[in-house]
């Protein structure tokens, strides 16, 4: 069974939110494994069993957080083994900027490892956006986000 990982970080609970959204698109798609961990619970080893991670982090100074930072950087053990897996982004910001760096600051790291980043066409092009607590757009993007991240994953592993 293919898997996806959805790790995140989240001070008070908003993109923590959104993780559970992630999930739950992603666990729409049949045959497909979805664990859910906060950043602290998670290990770079984790990266290894999965097939798609999905990445994320309240937006701090226009960046990912210093804990979602630490994991990335702790993933350098792993460099060129996650080549191929697919990989997406989202985040939830104060509203007053920095949300697309955010999203930037993690793709940048997944495309490094060399792995298949999903975008959009839609709203919300380089992932799933909220400010504050997700509202029902946002959730319904992250649902959207998990699901396409778990479509991919599963025509990859056919
Ligand atoms: C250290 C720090 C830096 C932040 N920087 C920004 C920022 O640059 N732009 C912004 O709009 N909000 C910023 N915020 C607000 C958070 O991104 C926002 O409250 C978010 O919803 C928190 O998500 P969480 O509940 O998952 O921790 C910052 C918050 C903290 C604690």
């Amino acid at each position: 069974m293919a898997k996806i990982l959805v790790v995140y970080d989240s001070t008070s609970g908003n993109t923590e939110k959104m993780a559970q959204a992630v999930a739950e698109g992603a666990s729409k798609v049949a045959g497909i494994e979805v664990l859910v961990k906060k950043v602290d619970q998670a290990k770079v080893d984790d990266l290894l069993e999965v097939d798609g991670v999905i990445v994320g982090s309240p937006c701090h100074f226009g960046q990912m957080s210093a804990k979602m930072k630490t994991f990335i950087d702790e993933s350098v053990k792993y460099y060129g083994k996650l080549d191929g897996k697919v990989g997406a982004a989202f985040t939830s910001f104060g509203g007053s900027g920095g949300s697309e760096t955010t999203l930037l600051s993690i793709i940048h790291a997944l495309l490094i490892h060399g792995m298949i980043v999903v975008g959009r066409s839609g709203r919300m092009h380089y992932g799933s956006v909220a400010v504050g607590s997700p509202s029902q757009e946002s959730i319904d993007s992250c649902r959207d986000l998990g699901f396409r991240v778990a479509n991919i994953v599963s025509k990859l592993a056919k």
